[in-house]
């Protein structure tokens, strides 16, 4: 196995053997209440979640954020994901596409339009990879190679500075995503990775031409402590602990780059775990919603675990809705119903 081969499997390993969930810091989201209503005036069974989104249909603002690929059971598990999203009507990401610039091979693991025709589907890599010579053309290959729709730029120097092989050259960066924005023919959505995005840097890429922002704010999985656990010595552990906590709650960092953030798109992803923190993040502004660590084990197992679990978030959001008195998404975004507590 190579390098990045033998990351990936520690990840997912960690990930299902270990807790690595942010311990203190909470998503931010249990600072929010919606006030039942006890008459909601609506049909449930007219409830509707429906959007669209980058051309395509779409049947909930619910997304499978971004995992994994590139190695045997990282084909499972997107094979498991796709088919339960293709059945659903969802949209998924793509773990980092990384691994098919330096192994062709690793193509098959991500190519899931076979059982995913449909889906609005988004491609993954770094933007560090920027300063590690990836440029624009890479980037169109593993879009077009994995037939995707649009990409997540991910942004995650917190994971890369407790890795001990991690890339830590995130200088000039900014400049290097203005540029891809202006010049991708394919959507660009920013994202972190569990730590969140301040409102100084929407400020910022809000100048530029990307579609816009996922929050993955802290409260959800902790990538500090899957480091932490891969390193194998005590002084890397016990810096994982650290900052095990390390970021902007996702309700929060939601709510400050919604303020900066005119005419694109920001989701909300960090900590999701019920249809309760899906129904407030849209309340709260988000277009669509995403969940990753939650999914993970049932994607080792089936595609029908997987739509399970996803068919559960749907239920709640709709019971959520039913009693709040809302019947579709746009309705729900513009909820009086949702108040901070204290
Ligand atoms: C096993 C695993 C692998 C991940 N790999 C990637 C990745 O390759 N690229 C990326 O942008 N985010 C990756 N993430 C981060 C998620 O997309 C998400 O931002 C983060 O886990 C927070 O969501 P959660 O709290 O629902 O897990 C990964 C998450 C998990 C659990």
């Amino acid at each position: 196995m190579t390098e990045i081969e033998n990351r990936k499997k520690d990840h997912i390993d960690i990930c299902i053997n270990k807790d690595v969930q942010f311990e203190k810091t909470l998503s931010g989201f249990e600072k929010y209440q919606f006030i039942h209503q006890a008459l909601p005036e609506i049909d449930f069974n007219e409830i509707d979640l429906s959007l669209n989104l980058f051309g395509k249909a779409l049947n909930a603002p619910i997304f499978v954020s971004s995992m994994t690929g590139g190695l045997e059971n990282g084909k499972v598990i997107n094979e498991n994901l796709a088919r339960a999203c293709q059945n659903l009507g969802l949209a998924m990401g793509l773990g980092s596409q990384r691994i098919m610039l330096e192994n062709p091979d690793s193509l098959e693991s991500f190519d899931i339009r076979k059982y995913a025709k449909d889906i609005l589907l988004f491609g993954n890599i770094g933007a560090v990879q920027l300063n590690y010579n990836v440029g624009l053309e890479d980037i169109k290959k593993i879009i077009e190679q994995v037939k995707a729709d649009a990409l997540f730029l991910h942004l995650n120097p917190l994971q890369e500075a407790i890795q001990t092989e991690g890339d830590k050259n995130f200088a000039g960066l900014l400049e290097k995503i203005f540029n891809l924005a202006e010049n991708s023919p394919y959507p660009i959505i920013i994202k972190e990775c569990g730590c969140g995005i301040s409102k100084e840097l929407a400020k910022q890429l809000s100048k530029t031409k990307i579609a816009g922002i996922d929050v993955s704010g802290g409260g959800g999985t902790s990538w500090a402590l899957i480091e932490g656990y891969r390193a194998k010595n005590e002084t890397s552990l016990d810096i994982a602990n650290i900052f095990r906590d390390w970021g902007i709650p996702t309700a929060d960092s939601l709510v400050f780059v919604k303020k900066q953030i005119k005419n694109k798109l920001v989701f909300a992803s960090g900590g999701i775990r019920s249809g309760i923190d899906v129904a407030k993040a849209i309340a709260l502004g988000a277009d669509m919603v995403g969940i990753a660590h939650p999914l993970l084990k049932l994607a080792t197992i089936s595609s029908k675990a997987v739509e399970e679990k996803l068919n559960q978030f749907i239920q709640e959001l709709k019971i959520t809705m039913f009693c709040i008195g809302v019947k579709n998404i746009n309705e729900l975004k513009n909820t009086k119903f949702l108040h901070k507590l204290g």
